[in-house]
């Protein structure tokens, strides 16, 4: 049975983590996977995690099933947190979250979703969007379609021709939306974009799908989070997608949730159902662990301010290495401006260096990015920025 099978090529972003692994050489930088590293390069524990874990395991008498829709008191703290305190689709009933592994899961549930409500529905994605996203949404079927979002010559959003390919769809089309940090380019949308957005979904009939995985890391957790909640209080209908893999550092945990904003309480109800069956067909469960912590975090005030304070410290050690890196490159390339880089979010920037030239990165060099220049800020350190600086000069330089 297994003769046929032709073998696949590994996934780019886990591919690109194995080659750098693999690389024997001291020098070499990591600016590949979007995980956060400390100044030593290392992606710690966080300490309220550790704590959280400590108190939960103390208490924990059962390792019996939780439910295919997973912790409850997690999936009402993420909402809160997702949402703000006194949101009018919480307050209205019409908000209902299934515990997921992994953010993955969680845009791969609600891709199943609409599959079930409207199988002929198309979402649309940004181009550039993260590597996963069109595979998730394929695996379940649904058609694909791209709309503009960044303009490599300004390095920003392509607003305009965003609203204008938008404005276009028709009635019932998802258009799937980054709440902040856009993965790749770290170009955001601003408030007031949001708020422009808007009457653009309301006109025409779009359901927006909104991932959600970097909640505090951009600008801070209620600002990061302003589209979700504007569009889940004005809007009918809405998905999102949220992740504690990297503002609770709970990557292997495989901590998420899906939230999914209906027209009506009786409505939600029925999604809800829907979704406990797609998990419990595919993966049955969500683990428990990771949720169980974040659940005991957001419900203890001393534990939530500690961590909400090494939200602060990751922020702003991404914003300090944004600096840091554009004064290494105006040093080294005097006469280029790259201060776009400053006025980005998140992990990540496009470097807008060509195939070429990334190749040439890694292999003269030992510094991995991604294929289309996606580079990790945070893989930056005092130890290594002025490298990567002199080596992009150098490859700039040598290599058109
Ligand atoms: C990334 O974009 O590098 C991260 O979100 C990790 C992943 O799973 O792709």
């Amino acid at each position: 049975m297994f003769e046929s099978l032709e073998r696949l090529q590994a996934d780019a972003i886990l591919g690109l983590m194995a080659d750098y692994r693999a690389d024997g050489d001291p020098q070499k930088v990591d600016l590949g996977v979007g995980v956060y590293r400390d100044e030593h390069g290392q992606t710690p524990v966080l300490a309220a995690v550790r704590r959280a874990e400590t108190q939960m395991l103390a208490r924990q008498t059962s390792k019996t099933y939780v439910s295919s829709t997973g912790n409850a008191q997690f999936n009402d703290a993420m909402e809160l947190l997702s949402l703000g305190a006194s949101h009018k689709g919480l307050g209205g009933g019409r908000v209902r979250t299934i515990q997921t592994p992994g953010g993955s899961a969680a845009l791969r549930l609600g891709a199943e979703l609409i599959k079930a409500a409207a199988p002929r529905t198309v979402v649309h994605v940004s181009t550039p969007t993260w590597a996963n996203h069109m595979p998730v949404f394929n695996g379940s079927g649904l058609k694909l379609a791209s709309y503009p979002y960044y303009d490599s010559a300004a390095c920003g959003v392509d607003f305009a021709g965003m609203v204008s390919c938008l404005g276009k769809l028709s009635a019932g089309s998802v258009v799937l939306l980054q709440a902040c940090c856009h993965n790749p380019t770290g170009a955001d949308l601003t408030d007031s974009q949001w708020l422009e957005l808007l009457p653009v979904f309301e006109r025409g009939g779009l359901v927006p799908f909104i991932d959600m995985a970097y909640q505090g890391l951009g600008r801070g957790i209620d600002e990061d989070a302003f589209g979700v909640r504007l569009f889940a209080a004005e809007l009918p209908e809405v998905l999102i997608a949220v992740s504690c893999s990297k503002n609770f550092g709970l990557y292997r945990e495989r901590t998420a949730a899906l939230h999914v904003v209906c027209g009506s309480p009786a409505a939600a109800d029925a999604a809800l159902s829907q979704l406990a069956r797609s998990a419990r067909t595919i993966y049955s469960m969500p683990p428990d662990h990771g949720a169980a912590i974040v659940q005991e975090i957001l419900g203890n005030e001393a534990l939530r301010t500690a961590w909400l304070d090494e939200v602060v410290a990751m922020r702003t050690r991404m914003s300090a290495l944004r600096s840091q890196f554009v004064s290494h490159l105006s040093t080294a390339q005097p006469g280029r401006d790259f201060g776009w880089i400053t006025r980005q979010y998140g992990m990540f920037s496009l470097l807008g260096i060509n195939p070429a030239q990334v190749r040439a990165m890694r292999v003269a060099h030992h510094i991995y990015m991604m294929d289309d220049s996606r580079i990790n800020i945070v893989g930056l350190r005092a130890g290594n920025v002025g490298y990567v600086a002199r080596s992009l000069t150098q490859v700039l330089r040598e290599c058109a």
